[in-house]
């Protein structure tokens, strides 16, 4: 798909719905008993993913463009698939419903695509395992293709090595299923919409610090969820508003849950305008955000924050590369582990749109200020870089190919439409 630097971007735009928070609404309502509604639910390839693994499980799911509706048949009442499961691109599907199988009285085989073959699994293989599931990766390599079959779990106190959600979400669902309480403590805080959105369920939890604790066999009962718009997919309006000259856009009902923020507190420590207009707080907070051109300069994003903002360093990483002077991004060898290996993938794109950029184990150093030119892009099939170049594109001089572009059918199925119609020629 082919790119061209614009004038200016401006207008408003409302986003699609937060993708981890569909992801959920649809396996905790499979989970409870009687019927979850669901609005704004993310319509992307991946959220599509759990609808069809929890149809084969045996969940009746009605998929209108307006709500969802599941019909959840209590904790007990999942099925035993008659086919392999696919998880398509989802390693969030992958690795919460693996929790989730850990528990029942059947066994379940599960896959998904390429890039999910190769993702890393040892991390909910290991602590599932020591709560007595049997997880066996079909290869051998910790990866999917997996079979998991069902046993009775033990309550467990799990270290987490790794600050992911996907991981304390995994655990706390099978904890659902064991004999006693079950504790995740994290090195640092991921986002906590499990924790939310369990309780609401009317599961019992409990969050100190860094540890959550669940406890076992609770009644789950369906609910009315409106998903939030998807702070991750904001962020490349944020970063359009804040790089192309005359920009403003405003962006609305954006989940600002504060594990999900960081892309907010980095953009203003590197000068970015953005305001906070008609904030909610009940439930998942939401605000809209009004996003204007701005000057960057560079920063340091490390440590805690870096959870708080894992999947949008990539569209951050092209912030940086305009801003003035270097910015540092380290703590994040998470990077490495999603859809593609972010680093090397976002170091190879931005070198060939002439940005200064080294990659570290655990990070870039990207030395911003120079001016971006067109080239082609390969996004490896990964929905955040391809949007992370489409931005990048709006401010380079020439053309810009992204090769792969429709990936972005994974989280933000009309992103170059929006993308389109805020943009002037
Ligand atoms: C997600 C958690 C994060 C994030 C992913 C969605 C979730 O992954 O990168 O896009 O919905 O729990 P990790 O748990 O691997 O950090």
């Amino acid at each position: 798909m082919e790119f061209q630097k614009v004038r200016s971007v401006r207008g408003e735009v409302t986003i699609p719905g937060d993708k981890s928070i569909s992801h959920r609404a649809v396996m905790f309502g499979a989970l409870a008993e009687g019927t979850t509604e669901v609005t704004n639910f993310l319509q992307g390839a991946d959220c599509l993913s759990t609808i069809d693994c929890f149809r084969k499980l045996g969940i009746n799911i009605e998929n209108t463009p307006e709500r969802i509706i599941i019909k959840g048949r209590g904790l007990h009442g999942l099925q035993a698939p008659s086919d392999i499961l696919d998880c398509g691109n989802s390693g969030t599907t992958t690795r919460l419903i693996s929790g989730i199988l850990s528990g029942q009285s059947f066994t379940t085989t599960l896959t998904g695509d390429a890039s999910i073959q190769k993702r890393p699994m040892r991390r909910i293989i290991e602590p599932l395992s020591m709560m007595g599931a049997d997880i066996q990766s079909v290869h051998g390599n910790d990866c999917a293709p997996l079979t998991i079959k069902g046993s009775s779990l033990h309550g467990i106190h799990y270290n987490s090595k790794v600050a992911s959600a996907q991981v304390k979400s995994a655990i706390l669902l099978a904890g659902l299923y064991a004999d006693g309480p079950t504790s995740v403590t994290e090195p640092a805080i991921s986002r906590n919409h499990s924790e939310i959105m369990l309780k609401n369920f009317g599961a019992e939890l409990s969050v100190q610090n860094e540890t959550v604790t669940i406890l076992p066999q609770p009644a789950l009962h369906g609910q009315k969820i409106c998903v939030p718009g998807d702070i991750s997919s904001a962020a490349y309006f944020i970063a359009a508003g804040l790089l192309v000259p005359g920009a403003e856009i405003l962006i609305r009902n954006v989940g600002i849950n504060p594990t999900r923020n960081g892309i907010l507190k980095v953009a203003r420590a590197m000068g970015g305008k953005i305001a906070l207009l008609n904030e909610n707080h009940e439930g998942e907070p939401t605000a809209d955000l009004l996003v204007k051109h701005s000057s960057l300069h560079g920063t340091i994003i490390e440590g805690d924050l870096i959870p708080t903002l894992i999947d949008e360093l990539p569209v951050i990483a092209v912030m940086a590369a305009c801003a003035e002077g270097t910015t540092i991004i380290r703590d994040a060898s998470e990077l490495r582990v999603k859809e593609s290996n972010r680093i090397d993938v976002m170091v190879e794109n931005l070198t060939a749109m002439g940005v200064k950029v080294e990659g570290t184990e655990d990070g870039m150093i990207i030395t911003g200020g120079s001016p971006l030119h067109g080239a082609v892009i390969d996004s490896k099939a990964d929905h955040r870089i391809a949007m992370s170049f489409a931005v990048a594109s709006l401010i380079a001089d020439g053309n810009t190919e992204i090769t792969g572009a429709e990936c972005v059918n994974i989280s933000y199925p009309a992103f170059y439409e929006d993308l389109n119609r805020l943009s002037i020629r």
